[in-house]
């Protein structure tokens, strides 16, 4: 018998042991946050921990997040000998893919300057330039990125991408490091943040990255909250160096009704719905994973424990 243990306030618990018990029979399945036999629980399948922990669980042979992000299971926290997978669908790819596209063409078609001069009735042309006129900067070039980068150097737009390590993307000028980084946002006209959550990004989109924008760039925030110095966003747009903003994590969530986002022109807010993944997509690589774990054999989109991701 394998026993998972579930704990998630986003996912449907239903579903997945329906889907998961169809195909493991044997299935001892627990949804928490509690859970009365900790020491029986083979795999963690959960989108944050319980209360209790993660390291609640002694026998634990496997951590399988229910996201594609992981820094939200606290993994400091959790031995590192442990594996830890996430999730990966096509269908997630795809709705993040169309959020980013939704969000570029928004800011490539002025609806950000046609939004402010519908706020003072004011009938003013803007001429549209072509897309081949824009340039954006994806930052993190991973299953999401590298998707992203693609569709919008099909949608005709100039594109950069910027990962750790070298990539090639067909049609993308990629580059890593933080000089190429510090070029790539004085030349973008919107940047999108695609990166994982990690000791190395957090706090990335800071005043210094603001400053090095050219000014009236725009904002794609889809990565983590803990990316973005909030404060500093909001001097950036009182600058004028960020004419735009679209946001979709943040550093809490829900985010406080009080929070000064909320009502500001030039933002538009998203409650963390840029991409979900999609339960009858990622349950084939959940039940490869927990047949992996029992078996002690590598797990499917396992992240490197020491990177964070
Ligand atoms: P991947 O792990 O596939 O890709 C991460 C990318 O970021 C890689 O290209 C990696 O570089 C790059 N990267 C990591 N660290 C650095 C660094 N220090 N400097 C430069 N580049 C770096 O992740 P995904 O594409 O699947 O997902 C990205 C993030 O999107 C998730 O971690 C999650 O936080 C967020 N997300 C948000 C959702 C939403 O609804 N808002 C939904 C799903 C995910 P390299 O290629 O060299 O390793
Ligand atoms: C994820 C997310 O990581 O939804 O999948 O943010």
């Amino acid at each position: 018998m394998t026993t998972v243990f579930f704990h998630s306030d986003l996912d449907d618990p239903m579903a997945w042991q329906a889907t998961l018990q169809a195909a493991l029979p044997d299935l001892n399945f627990i949804v928490g946050p509690t859970c009365e036999r900790p020491e029986a629980v083979d795999v963690a399948l959960v989108w944050t921990p319980p209360p209790q922990g993660l390291r609640a669980f002694p026998n634990l042979k496997a951590v399988l997040s229910l996201g594609a992000g992981v820094d939200q299971l606290r993994l400091a926290d959790l031995d590192p000998r442990i594996p830890v997978a996430r999730l990966i669908d096509d269908t997630l790819t795809q709705r993040m893919v169309e959020y980013c596209l939704t969000a570029v063409l928004y800011f490539h078609r002025n609806m950000h300057l046609h939004a402010a001069n519908q706020a003072q009735r004011q009938w003013t042309f803007i001429a549209p330039v072509s897309a081949s006129a824009r340039r954006v900067l994806v930052l993190g070039l991973g299953e999401l990125g590298s998707a992203v980068a693609s569709t919008l150097v099909q949608q005709g737009f100039q594109v950069t991408g910027w990962s750790r390590r070298p990539k090639q993307i067909v049609g993308a000028d990629c580059c890593h490091g933080e000089e190429a980084l510090a070029q790539a946002l004085g030349t973008c006209d919107v940047v999108i943040n695609l990166l994982p959550l990690t000791a190395q990004t957090a706090g990335l989109l800071n005043r210094e990255f603001f400053a090095r924008l050219r000014p009236q760039a725009c904002l794609v925030q889809v990565g983590r909250g803990g990316h973005l110095v909030e404060a500093d966003l909001l001097a950036a747009l009182e600058q004028g160096q960020l004419a735009g903003a679209f946001l979709d994590v943040f550093g809490i969530e829900p985010l406080p009704t009080d929070h000064p986002f909320w009502s500001h022109p030039l933002l538009r807010l998203t409650p963390h719905v840029a991409s979900l993944s999609d339960p009858d997509q990622s349950a084939t690589s959940v039940v490869e994973n927990i047949r992996r774990a029992m078996l002690g054999a590598d797990l499917q989109h396992a992240i490197d424990r020491a990177l964070g991701y």
